[in-house]
C-alpha cells in the first residue's frame, strides 16, 4: 500500500512513515504528492479538496505538510471573521510577525498583495509555500474578489505559492458567475465500513490486545454504522464505551476470547447510547481537542453515560416533560390528569375501547403554547411565575432540538410545538426530578 506514496524528491523511508499515518487515504495522498511535486518544484496555483465531514481532508493535508516539513500557513475561515484576520494569519505564518504588522488597519486585497510581494522579494521561496484554507465554503460570504484572487495568488504575488481549499461542498457551488481560475479538484470519498473498521482499530488500548480492540470496533460499527458514519463521532463513542466493554474482563468473569459473552454484555449499552448519538454537551470536535490535551493520562476517558450527560436546568426538565405529555396524550384527557378536582369522569368514557392505536405508535402531535404551559404549571410542584426565563428555556429546548417548532412562520402569535425525544429519554429525565411520567401517560393506563 505504501508503494502508492512515491516521489523521487523524498526518501522512501520518510514517505513510508507518512503513508502509515494515512490509512485508507493512500490514493488521495499519492495524487496530492504528485501534484505538489518536490519541495523546490513549482506547484499548481490552487487545489480544491472536497468531501464530507471527517473524511480526512485536514488530516491528510497536515500530515503531508508537517511530515515533509513544507512551509505552510493554515487559516480557518471560521476563525477569520474578517479578511484582515485572514491576511494577518497568512503573513504571520509565512513571513513572521514583522510582516503581519505592516498591514494597515483595515487592509484591502491590494495591501495584502503588496506586502506579500515585498516580503517575497526579501526572502524568495526556496520551497513551495502552501496556504491551507479550512472550511473554505465560508470564503463565498467574504469579499467577492477574495476567492478569485486566492485561486491565482501565485500569479498575483509572483511567488511559488499554492492555495489549498478544503471544503464540504462541491466546486460547482463556489464558481463565481463572473468566472475565475479553475483550481485542481480532488474528491475525498466517504470511508466504507471496512475502512472505518481499519482506522478505528488503530487506536487500540495499551492494556488490551489489538485483536480484542478490533473485535470491539466490529461490534460498535455493527450497532452504529446504520445511524452514524462520522469518524469523529464513532471514535468518540468507541472511547466512551470501551471501559464498559472491558468490565467483565476486569472482573475476571469472561476471557478475552469469549467475544460472544462480551458482545451480549455491551450490546444493550450501545443501543442505549444510540439514542443520544449527537446529543451531548461537548461536540466531538471539542472532545478531540480535549483528548489531545489530556493525552498524557491516557486510557482514563471518563465514561459518561449518554443519558446522564444531558444536563438541563431544573425547570427545563419539567418543560420537556410537559411537552412530552402534551405530545402523546390526547388533549381531552388533560382534565383527568391535571385538574385536581375534575369531578366524575366515567371510566368507560375516559378509556374508549375502540381507541386501540397507541399514541406512541402515531408519533408526537403538535400542541399550542398555552397547553404546554398549563400542563407545566400543573406538574411542577412549586409555583413559578410565568417569566421570560420560562419562554427563553422553551426556545433553548427548540435550539437543542428536544422540542420542534411546527407550523408556519406567519403564525408568530400562536406557535405550535412537538416533543422530539423518545420515551426512554424522557423517562431518564423524569427520574432525575422524581416524576413518575408513566402514571401520566394515557397509553400506559
Ligand atoms: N485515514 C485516517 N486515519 C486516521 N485518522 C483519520 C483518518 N482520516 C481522518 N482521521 C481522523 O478523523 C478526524 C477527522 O478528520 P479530518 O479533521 O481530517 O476531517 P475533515 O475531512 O477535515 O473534516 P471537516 O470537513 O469537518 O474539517 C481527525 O481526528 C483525523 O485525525
Ligand atoms: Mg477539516
Amino acid at each position: 500500500m505504501a508503494a502508492l506514496l512515491q516521489h523521487p524528491c523524498y526518501e522512501e523511508e520518510r514517505l513510508r512513515r507518512v503513508a502509515d499515518k494515512l490509512p485508507c487515504r493512500e490514493v488521495q495522498a499519492g495524487t496530492l504528492l504528485s501534484v505538489m511535486g518536490g519541495p523546490e518544484q513549482h506547484s499548481f496555483p490552487s487545489i480544491f479538496i472536497y468531501g464530507h465531514r471527517a473524511s480526512g481532508k485536514s488530516h491528510v493535508i497536515h500530515m503531508l505538510l508537517r511530515e515533509l516539513e513544507l512551509p505552510h500557513a493554515t487559516v480557518s475561515c471560521v476563525e477569520c471573521v474578517s479578511v484582515a484576520l485572514l491576511f494577518e494569519q497568512v503573513l504571520l505564518s509565512l513571513f513572521g510577525c514583522d510582516a503581519a504588522s505592516l498591514l494597515p488597519r483595515s487592509p484591502s486585497l491590494s495591501d495584502f498583495v503588496r506586502i506579500y510581494r515585498q516580503q517575497c522579494s526579501h526572502s524568495p521561496a526556496v520551497q513551495t509555500r502552501y496556504i491551507v484554507m479550512e472550511k473554505a465554503e465560508l470564503l463565498r460570504d467574504m469579499d467577492a474578489n477574495l476567492l478569485p484572487a486566492l485561486l491565482r495568488l501565485q500569479e498575483l504575488v509572483q511567488d511559488n505559492v499554492t492555495v489549498i481549499l478544503l471544503s464540504e461542498i462541491v466546486w460547482d457551488k463556489f464558481r463565481p458567475n463572473t468566472g475565475c481560475f479553475e483550481p485542481l479538484q480532488l474528491h475525498f470519498p466517504d470511508y466504507s465500513k471496512g475502512e472505518l473498521q481499519q482506522i478505528l482499530a488503530q487506536d487500540s488500548h495499551p492494556s488490551y490486545s489489538a485483536e480484542l480492540y478490533s473485535s470491539y470496533i466490529n461490534i460498535l460499527l455493527g450497532v452504529f454504522y446504520s445511524v452514524c458514519r462520522d469518524l469523529r463521532e464513532l471514535r468518540h463513542l468507541a472511547a466512551l464505551n470501551f471501559s464498559k466493554f472491558c468490565e467483565p474482563l476486569e472482573e475476571g468473569k469472561v476471557k478475552e476470547s469469549d467475544t460472544h459473552k462480551l458482545w451480549r454484555n455491551i450490546e444493550p449499552h450501545l443501543k442505549k447510547a444510540m439514542q443520544t448519538v449527537y446529543l451531548r454537551e461537548v461536540s466531538s470536535v471539542q472532545w478531540e481537542q480535549l483528548q489531545q490535551m489530556e493525552e498524557k493520562d491516557t486510557g482514563a476517558v471518563r465514561g459518561l453515560s449518554a443519558h446522564a450527560h444531558v444536563e438541563l436546568p431544573y425547570y427545563s426538565k419539567f418543560l420537556l416533560i410537559a411537552a412530552y405529555l402534551a405530545s402523546y396524550n390526547p388533549a381531552r384527557t388533560d382534565k383527568r390528569f391535571f385538574v385536581k378536582h375534575h369531578g366524575k369522569v366515567r371510566k368507560t368514557n375516559f378509556l374508549k375501547k375502540h381507541e386501540k392505536t397507541s399514541n406512541h405508535l402515531l408519533g408526537p402531535k403538535p400542541f399550542p403554547l398555552d397547553r404546554l404551559l398549563a400542563i407545566f404549571y400543573s406538574v411542577v410542584d412549586s409555583r413559578v411565575a410565568p417569566t421570560a426565563s420560562i419562554f427563553s428555556q422553551i426556545s433553548s429546548l427548540v435550539t437543542l432540538q428536544l422540542l420542534a417548532q411546527v407550523g408556519h412562520d406567519d403564525q408568530i402569535d400562536a406557535p405550535k410545538y412537538k416533543c422530539a425525544v423518545s420515551l426512554d429519554f424522557i423517562r431518564a429525565i423524569s427520574r432525575t426530578v422524581n416524576f413518575d411520567i408513566v402514571k401520566y401517560l394515557y397509553d400506559f393506563l
